[in-house]
């Protein structure tokens, strides 16, 4: 089950993102949409809010494709910049340098939990 609450918390089962996927997301931050994803990349779990760096569009263009054709990097779809999944970093593009924003994210039982920055 995936839900948004009224204070900015969104949450699923853990089983919903298996190494290798991503889920996307929609915080309420201080009265503002925030849109996000999470992405499990060998175990790792992070959440990004879905802005990339250079332009500022959402990285994918068809929903929850996030993930380069390798499965190594995440990829924005407008102008094709990489990013690291564990460290949200531009790795080559034209953000070289710049990198993805970290939503707050915890595992809480068998769920993963994703808040708005503080
Ligand atoms: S908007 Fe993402 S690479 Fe240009």
């Amino acid at each position: 089950m995936r839900r948004m609450a009224g204070s900015g918390e969104w949450r699923c089962a853990a089983d919903d993102l298996p190494p290798g996927r991503t889920l996307t997301l929609r915080l309420a931050c201080r009265g503002r949409a925030v849109d996000g994803f999470v992405v499990n990349h060998g175990g790792v779990v992070r959440a990004w809010i879905n802005r990339c760096p250079h332009v500022g569009t959402p990285l994918d263009l068809w929903p929850n494709d996030f993930y380069a054709e390798d499965g190594r990097a995440l990829v924005c779809s407008t102008h094709g910049a990489l990013f690291d999944p564990v460290t949200g970093a531009c790795v080559a593009g034209p953000c070289a340098g710049d990198a993805l924003v970290p939503l707050p994210v915890r595992r809480e039982a068998g769920s993963l939990v994703v808040r708005c920055p503080a």
